[in-house]
């Protein structure tokens, strides 16, 4: 039987619906899942109840997992391979480190040399309300672009830096921006990057690149805003409303995405993630 597909928006995404990833799948059959995973930047499964071993196993199809040493706080104790994002208290009763994880657009782990290839975020415990997820789809927001404004940015690099959300939290602190810079020296991108595998071109961008690599932040804001602006316009994104057991799974080298923190805090979300490594891309520059 053919997979059946629904469109979750016009410009990305798609449910795969009647498929339980934790049931055997032969080749052929992840296949079409992976190739429904290039066409549509974003794959939904729905109904997921499934172990963390079930989750990594799943995610292990798509490639390599990162066993997350960039980000050593967030990941799960006993898996490695499963990053958290959750505001649930830790053990001693502290906040989450990973409650603001997400909340600027972007794509998983650009400001490493080795940038996701996709990631599969689960939604265990949500909200009632809100705690959305919006993904852009980075071909649409190249190939709309002017002629003139393709060969302007054709041979930039972006500075990325980890951590810039939680760094800018005076409440989660300057200890973590620190281990953030040393784990994480800033790391220059391609802003056009071309998929290794459709061969089409996608901006490759978000709230992570304070500057253009050879220019002043100053110099750089103007044109990153214009471009992330532009990316991240209503016709080029699908807002997920999660429920639990969920699994979204997104292409970091089409898409990025953005975790809104319009829910009541005093509501749990937790989600789990695991990233699948992608191919090494960029070169580091001092943080000048
Ligand atoms: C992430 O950026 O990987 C997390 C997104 C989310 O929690 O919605």
């Amino acid at each position: 039987m053919a997979l059946k597909l629904r469109k979750l928006s016009y410009a990305l995404g798609a449910e795969v619906c009647d498929v339980d990833v934790a049931k055997p799948m032969s080749e052929a059959r992840f296949g079409e899942i992976y190739q429904a995973f290039l066409s549509y930047g974003i794959l939904l499964f729905r109904n997921q109840d499934i172990t963390r071993e079930q989750h990594i196993e799943f995610s292990r199809r798509f490639g390599e997992l990162d066993r997350h040493d960039a980000l050593p706080r967030d990941r799960h104790p006993d898996y490695p391979e499963i990053l958290l994002v959750t505001n649930e208290p830790k053990p001693d009763g502290s906040p989450s480190d990973s409650r603001y994880t997400g909340r600027q657009w972007h794509s998983d782990m650009s400001f490493t040399p080795v940038p996701s290839l996709g990631s599969l975020l689960r939604g265990i415990t949500v909200p009632e309300v809100g705690g959305d997820t919006v993904f852009a789809n980075m071909y649409l927001a190249y190939e709309t672009l002017s002629g003139g404004m393709k060969k302007m940015i054709a041979g930039l690099h972006g500075v990325h830096r980890s951590g810039t959300r939680k760094i800018n939290n005076p409440e989660s602190g300057v200890p973590r921006a620190e281990e953030q810079r040393r784990l994480n020296p800033p790391i220059a991108q391609p802003v056009v990057r071309v998929h290794p595998e459709t061969g089409r071109k996608a901006l490759y961008l978000g709230d992570k690149v304070k500057r253009f690599d050879g220019m002043t932040e100053e110099e750089s804001r103007p044109l990153i805003d214009y471009l992330n602006k532009h990316a991240t316009r209503f016709e080029f994104i699908y807002r997920h409303q999660w429920r639990s057991n969920d699994i979204v799974v997104w292409d970091n080298r089409c898409t990025m995405h953005l975790a809104l923190g319009d829910f009541d805090e005093t509501q749990r979300r937790h989600m789990e993630r695991t990233t699948v490594l992608g191919t090494p891309s960029g070169y580091v520059v001092a943080d000048a």
